[in-house]
């Protein structure tokens, strides 16, 4: 019997956000179907995809990772086309796999800038490009870009990160111009200062400072980032293309 699972993609599935996301998506009644099966990127730790792959696969849901370097466009073709022939086609592409190297501009090394460019930027390029063919023919696709409050109003000590994470905001709606007559869809969500290895390295007095700019006085959860990567992928989010919607507990209303 043929599955009528929606097909997702998720880059840098193994933990925080990216993990919340294939969980999510694996779960929800999405796209007017029970499940999405997902197949997930990562570039290390093959253990820990092994474990999601245990954890959030089910009878219902087939669960797969695929190692690449998501700032290759050769490995995002390739992985693309195998995750499609494993699943049977892709209807969802959620860009999530990010990196941080920060220092302020006069100390920052090239280095640091194109490893965050390519990382962040250019795998949004690689993994859209090699999917849209595919959701353009289908005349369906739902592409969530995950971008980051830094984006909108920028960061002292990150501007690698916010110029990658504010070019993804315009490829994103440059993209959804594009194709929006095809009935796909291209969003951005924008978490705000979220609990995962990404932001482990603050210390306690970091955390209290980062908390009191918050309106809701504490840091986001990956499954805060997640439910609303669940909503856009939904039928509810039919209508809604080009947008940004910051997940932040307030800090850039
Ligand atoms: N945590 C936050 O506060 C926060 C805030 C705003 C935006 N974001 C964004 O959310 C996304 C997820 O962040 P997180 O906090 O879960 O970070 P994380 O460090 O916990 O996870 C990042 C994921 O990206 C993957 N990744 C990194 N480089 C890769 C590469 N070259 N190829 C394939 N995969 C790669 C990692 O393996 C990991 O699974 C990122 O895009 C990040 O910029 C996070």
């Amino acid at each position: 019997m043929q599955s009528k699972n929606k097909r997702a993609i998720v880059t840098g599935g193994t933990r925080g956000i990216g993990k919340a996301i294939v969980k999510e998506l694996a779960s929800k009644s999405c796209c007017g179907v029970l499940f999405s099966d997902v197949a997930f990127i990562y570039n290390s730790c093959d253990e820990c995809a092994a474990e999601i792959e245990r954890e959030v696969g089910s009878l219902d849901t087939k669960i797969i990772g695929f190692k690449a370097d998501a700032t290759s466009l050769e490995e995002a073709q390739r992985t693309v086309d195998a995750a499609i022939e494993k699943l049977g086609g892709v209807d969802i592409l959620v860009n999530n796999a990010g990196i941080t190297r920060d220092n302020l501009l006069l100390r920052m090394s090239e280095k640091e800038w194109d490893d965050v460019i390519n990382v962040n930027l250019k795998s949004v390029f690689n993994y859209t490009k090699a999917v849209l063919k595919h959701m353009v023919n289908q005349r369906y696709g739902r592409i969530v870009n995950i971008a980051s409050v830094v984006g909108l109003i920028g960061n002292a000590g990150q501007a690698n990160y916010a110029a990658s994470k504010s070019g993804i905001i315009g490829f994103s709606k440059s993209i959804a111009r594009e194709v929006a007559s095809r009935n796909v869809t291209v969003n951005c969500v924008a978490p705000g200062f979220i609990e995962t290895d990404m932001t482990k390295s603050l210390n306690e007095k970091q955390r209290e400072l980062l908390s009191q700019n918050i309106p809701m006085k504490r840091m986001g959860k990956p499954e805060d980032i997640a439910r609303v990567v669940g909503f856009l992928c939904s039928p509810d989010a039919d209508y809604i293309t080009g947008q940004v919607i910051a997940v932040d507990g307030g800090m850039t209303m």
